[in-house]
């Protein structure tokens, strides 16, 4: 018989080595360290070396996770990786890491819902594990977004940052997921978008015109008013009041998005997990990492319940609502 529920078993992340602060950029951008810190609440920002890929920090972040289980690769059935960075168009990143994992068979393959990437694997997974068809798996979100920034915009170049987190997920009679709720509208396509793809978009400009094209104020308030609506629905799906809540886990784009959502969900700061000073956006990376450190820091405790929650391009958004 089919687990009721999936479980997240253990956690893991990567960051490359090479930390940009708001001073660093200060030096080569029109900004100010006031300025990204009273607007985003970001202090510093990982960037991966040249040649590190989205697939180096996923490899990494997955084996410390099935370290942390006691798992091996091979006994993973299923693999699940959010990222709108994939190191080359095909095969996808998820297949990359399979094999570097050695865990060779099992399905493998790659959502890009932009930030929401990490939260829509994980509410994919947790079906294939609620029906049966994986008993063990891994969901990854992990990026190198740095690698579409245009330095010179300083609109969207102080905002971002490159990271890997995953989970091992299993089945189990307890719980586990309660509910995971996943969106999107293709009508804002405009306001945070990146045009060139295979298919269309190449350009003349320098790198393609391979870069984030973002409408920063109308992002921020759709999503501040979508991300309400969906911790609601969440909390409704899992038959959960606001109150049991032991921690909110958030996509870490921006502070002042954060403490909007917290407010509503009437949540002190100090049940929110913020990594977005140290980690800067991590786009599909960043709800991951910011778990992992919750769990190693010590802060979430098993039994306590979490609801993690992103919005990003697409628009896509998405919710999970479970038991750590
Ligand atoms: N440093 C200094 N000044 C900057 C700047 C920077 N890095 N970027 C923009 N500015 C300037 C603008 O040019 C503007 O100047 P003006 O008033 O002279 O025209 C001023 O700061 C205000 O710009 P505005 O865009 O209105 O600021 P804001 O308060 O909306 O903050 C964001 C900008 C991007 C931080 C904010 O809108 C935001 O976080 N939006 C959501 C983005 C997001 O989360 N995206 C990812 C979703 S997954």
């Amino acid at each position: 018989m089919a687990p009721i529920y999936s479980r997240i078993v253990a956690t893991g992340s990567a960051l490359p080595e090479r930390v940009l602060t708001n001073a660093d950029l200060e030096k080569f951008v029109d900004t100010s360290d006031e300025w990204i810190r009273s607007r985003t609440g970001i202090r510093q920002r990982h960037i991966a070396a040249d040649g590190e890929t989205t697939g180096d920090l996923s490899t990494l972040a997955a084996q410390r996770a099935l370290d942390a289980a006691g798992i091996k690769a091979s006994e993973i059935d299923l693999i699940v990786l959010g990222t709108t960075t994939p190191d080359i168009i095909f095969p996808s990143t998820a297949c990359l890491v399979q094999h570097r994992l050695g865990a060779n068979g099992c399905a493998a393959f790659d959502v890009n819902a932009a930030c929401s990437g990490f939260v829509y694997a994980l509410g994919v997974a947790d079906k294939f594990i609620k029906t049966g068809s994986a008993k063990k798996a891994l969901v990854i979100g992990a990026e190198t977004l740095t690698r579409m920034i245009d330095w010179n915009e300083r609109e969207t170049c102080v905002l971002f940052g490159d990271g890997a987190g995953a989970v091992v997920l299993e089945g189990s009679s307890e719980p586990g997921i309660y509910a995971t709720c996943l969106h999107a509208d293709g009508g804002h396509k405009e306001l945070l978008y990146n045009p060139v793809g295979v298919s269309a978009g190449f350009t003349d400009e320098p790198n393609h015109g391979v870069r984030i094209r973002m409408a920063g104020r109308e992002v921020f308030k759709v999503a501040v008013k979508t991300l309400d609506a969906l911790v609601e629905e969440t909390l409704s799906a899992g038959g959960m009041d606001a109150a049991q809540l032991d921690w909110l886990i958030p996509h870490q784009a921006n502070l002042r998005i954060i403490e909007a959502t917290a407010k509503r969900l009437n949540m002190s700061m100090e049940q929110v997990i913020v990594t977005v000073d140290q980690h800067a956006n991590t786009s599909a990376g960043s709800v991951p990492l910011a778990l992992d450190h919750a769990v190693r820091s010590g802060k979430v405790k098993r039994g306590q319940n979490l609801l993690l929650e992103a919005f990003g391009g697409g628009f896509t958004w998405a919710s999970a609502l479970l038991r750590y």
